[in-house]
C-alpha cells in the first residue's frame, strides 16, 4: 500500500478532511495528519481531545475490495496495527473490543472507522488517535487514559509514531486483503487481546444491558458474550466495560 501524507498544522478533524478528500476522488493510501484538531471526533459522537503535539491525529482513506460483511474487520485490523506500533515503543498494550487500545486498563489510543459513498465507490476512513503525552488531560480523564510519555517517560514526536504505524498498517491491511484475510486478522486480534474470551464484561446497548463472559468473535468481528444462563449474545457495536475494573468501560479520553 502506498501512503501519500497530507500534513496540517490545525484542522477540524482529520477524519472529516479524509472523508472530503475521498469524495473528491482521493486514492487509497491518502493520509491526513494534523498537529492539532479543534473538532476531533470519537465514537458515538463524543469529542476527542486533540491539543497541539499531544497526540498523533491520523486518518487514512481505504478503498477495500473485501466483502461488505467483513468491513467491520478493518477496525480490528487497525487495532492490531496500533498494538504493534505501541509494542515497538516498549509498551505492553491490550485491545478492548472493539477499538480501544489500553495500557493497564487505561486508554492510550482510539480508532474511528467511517464509511462513505464516493463517485469511485465505497471508501472507509480509518481515524487513529494515539496519546503522546497526558500532562494536558483534565483530572477526570487522567484516571482513565494514559499516553506514551506517561508510560515510558519519553516524549515521542508524532512523525516517528506515524512512520511505525503506517508500516504495521500496511502489513496487516495486506493480510486482510489476502487469501483467508478475515480469518487471519481475527487470529492476529485474538493473540493480542485479553478480551477475546473469558473476560467478565458488561455492554450497554440502546435497549438492554448485556452482562456475561466474552466467548470469542464471529466471522465478521462481532463479539460473542455468554450470559449466566448460557445464552450467547452477539454484539455488533457497543461500549464494553471490564467488570473487574470499575470505570474502565468509559471511553477514556472522550468527553
Ligand atoms: C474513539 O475511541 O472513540 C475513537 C477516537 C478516534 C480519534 C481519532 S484522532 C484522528 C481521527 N480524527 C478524528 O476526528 N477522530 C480520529
Amino acid at each position: 500500500m502506498n501512503f501519500n501524507i497530507l500534513r496540517f498544522d490545525t484542522i477540524g478533524s482529520t477524519n472529516t478532511e479524509a472523508i472530503n478528500q475521498a469524495r473528491l476522488g482521493a486514492e487509497e493510501g491518502l493520509c491526513i495528519i494534523a498537529r492539532q484538531q479543534n473538532a476531533g471526533r470519537g465514537r458515538q459522537g463524543r469529542a476527542w481531545i486533540s491539543e497541539k503535539d499531544a497526540g498523533l491525529y491520523f486518518s487514512v482513506v481505504l478503498r477495500p475490495g473485501i466483502e461488505i460483511r467483513f468491513l467491520p474487520l478493518i477496525t480490528l485490523m487497525a487495532g492490531v496495527a496500533v498494538f504493534d506500533t505501541l509494542q515497538e515503543c516498549d509498551l505492553k498494550p491490550d485491545i478492548k473490543w472493539v477499538n480501544d487500545v489500553l495500557i493497564g486498563e487505561k486508554k492510550i489510543s482510539g480508532i474511528l472507522a467511517e464509511t462513505v459513498e464516493t463517485p469511485k465507490g465505497l471508501a472507509v476512513i480509518v481515524g487513529i488517535g494515539i496519546n503522546l503525552k497526558s500532562s494536558n488531560f483534565p483530572p477526570e480523564i487522567e484516571q482513565i487514559a494514559t499516553s506514551i510519555e506517561s508510560e515510558t517517560q519519553r516524549l515521542l514526536n508524532a512523525e516517528e509514531v506515524a512512520a511505525t504505524l503506517t508500516k504495521f498498517f500496511s502489513y496487516f491491511y495486506g493480510i486482510l486483503n489476502d487469501v483467508n484475510g478475515p480469518k487471519n486478522i481475527l487470529g492476529e486480534w485474538r493473540r493480542r487481546s485479553s478480551y477475546f474470551s473469558g473476560k467478565s464484561v458488561r455492554v450497554v446497548l440502546e435497549n438492554e444491558t448485556v452482562t456475561g463472559t466474552t466467548d470469542g468473535l464471529e466471522d465478521n468481528g462481532a463479539l460473542r458474550i455468554k450470559t449466566s444462563s448460557g445464552l450467547i449474545k452477539i454484539i455488533q457495536a457497543g461500549d464494553v466495560e471490564n467488570l473487574r475494573t470499575s470505570g474502565a468501560g468509559i471511553a477514556a479520553h472522550d468527553s
